[in-house]
């Protein structure tokens, strides 16, 4: 029996585009993720956002469930274009109501609200003036995060400004599986120091205006990378180059590591970057989010062989490692969960104990972690999801090993709380401790909310 302190901060998590559905109502307006999800062919099954979970007309049966969950906190995303619908000019009122609501929803049920601002889903007016590529972006991003912090700031407990800009970054302009589809390296580094850029710029906004006791953050997807031996340390370092530091060192250290800029020369000279980008990049955060589903192997490729890409990019096709051309992506070990990840909960106490080296100063909350599983209800409509608790315990004893190592973490948030859209992959991917029926809509417990109700009000886990 693993017992957590009784401040810990339990909570699930969910995003806007993959819950809210509404996508034309109230004066909304489109984003990159409904350009893309209606393009044929980019999402499987051809599914979109339209509707999603219809969260947003199911706004109070959903809290209840939090209520129900026994949960102290909820990780939400603000949608830019319901809020902003061409992201630069006033409020669209009727879009930030749900927000108010949700928000108070919240408090007056005692949960935490922790609201990111950007998980994805920028208005497709501003990827048509240039997208995340384009320095101007960054400074709508900003107008945009200061807008919520005069709206919401008295209430959010947790401002996040951005989810995964790894994804947003390479996913979305290098590798082009993700919207709005591009596959041009260099916009996609442009991309990433205009995340950067824009995150330092949003923190600023937002203290200067949210309530001072607001804890600001930002959510990574840290990659734990190793190697298949101690000869691949060099691809180890230009992975974690790219996935981590280019990020982690603007925004925490105020620099871009050295080594990253040489590794991606070929690609750009990083004109873009200009002076005191990285200080502005680099605000004081209160609390680091991180995101972590599974570890990564690399190795050194010998340019001859047929090459590995085991992190899921087709190989021939682009990829999303800028200056890792010479790395293999090696297949891991099962079991897996449905998306292909390994599962592999040492890699989370190994990252959180590096954070703990490299960043002493800044206190981490796990902002998502879980599992998709190809869930089959039984006759009674219950699901069985044994695969799921047992990740979900895994991984919550992990964290706990970082703790007692000395990692400072503040709190967990499972990835997700209901079933919902999975980008690219549409909604056959299953994340959910509560499951979605794709016809009616209902949502019904799954064993792993009953379990998870049972760890976060206890505050223990069981062995
Ligand atoms: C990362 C993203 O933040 C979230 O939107 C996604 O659904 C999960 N991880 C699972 O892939």
């Amino acid at each position: 029996m693993i017992t957590f302190p009784g401040t810990f901060l339990w909570g699930t998590a969910t995003a806007a585009y993959q819950i809210e559905g509404a996508a034309t109502e109230d004066g909304r307006g489109p984003s990159i993720w409904d350009t893309f999800s209606h393009t044929p062919g980019r999402v499987a099954g051809g599914d979109t956002g339209d509707v999603a979970c219809d969260h947003y007309h199911r706004l109070e049966e959903d809290l209840d469930l939090l209520t129900a969950l026994g949960v102290g906190a909820y990780r939400f995303s603000i949608s830019w274009p319901r809020v902003q619908p061409g992201g630069r000019g006033p409020v669209n009122e009727r879009g930030l109501d749900f927000y108010h609501r949700l928000v108070d929803g919240l408090l007056a049920r005692n949960i935490a609200p922790v609201a990111t601002l950007y998980h994805w889903d920028l208005p497709q007016e501003l990827e048509d003036a240039g997208g995340w590529p384009h320095r101007d972006t960054a400074l709508r991003f900003a107008e945009y995060a200061r807008l919520m912090g005069e709206a919401l700031g008295d209430r959010v407990t947790t401002w996040s400004t951005l989810n995964e800009p790894w994804c947003s970054a390479y996913l979305g302009y290098a590798s082009g599986v993700h919207a709005p589809a591009r596959t041009e390296p260099a916009a996609a580094l442009a991309a990433a120091h205009h995340l950067n850029l824009g995150h330092g710029l949003a923190v600023a906004a937002l203290r200067s205006v949210a309530d001072p006791g607001a804890a600001m953050s930002v959510t990574l997807n840290l990659h734990h990378v190793r190697g298949v031996s101690e000869r691949d340390a060099d691809a180890v370092r230009r992975t974690d180059a790219l996935a981590n530091r280019a990020f982690l060192g603007p925004m925490l250290e105020g620099a871009y590591p050295r080594d990253l800029i040489d590794d991606t020369a070929a690609v750009t000279d990083w004109s873009f970057v200009r002076d005191g980008d990285e200080a502005t990049a680099c605000a004081p955060l209160d609390v680091l989010g991180v995101n972590y589903y599974n570890p990564v192997l690399v190795r050194q490729w010998d340019g001859v062989s047929a090459r590995e890409t085991a992190d899921g990019h087709a190989d021939g096709a682009a990829s999303p490692w800028i200056g890792c051309e010479d790395v293999e992506f090696v297949r891991q070990p099962g079991p897996y969960t449905e998306m292909g990840w390994n599962i592999d909960e040492t890699g989370l106490t190994e990252l959180l104990l590096r954070l703990r080296r490299d960043f002493p100063a800044t206190p981490l909350m796990i902002t998502e972690n879980g599992a998709a599983f190809a869930d089959v209800p039984d006759a009674d409509g219950r699901v069985h999801d044994e695969r799921r608790v047992d990740y979900l315990r895994r991984h919550l004893s992990a964290v706990a090993a970082a703790m007692a190592a000395g990692a400072d973490v503040r709190g967990y948030f499972v990835w997700s709380l209901m079933d919902n859209f999975e980008w690219a992959h549409g909604y056959a991917k299953r994340f959910g401790i509560v499951r979605v029926d794709r016809d009616t809509m209902r949502r019904t417990w799954k064993d792993s909310a009953h379990w998870y109700r049972d760890v976060v009000t206890s505050g223990k886990l069981p062995a």
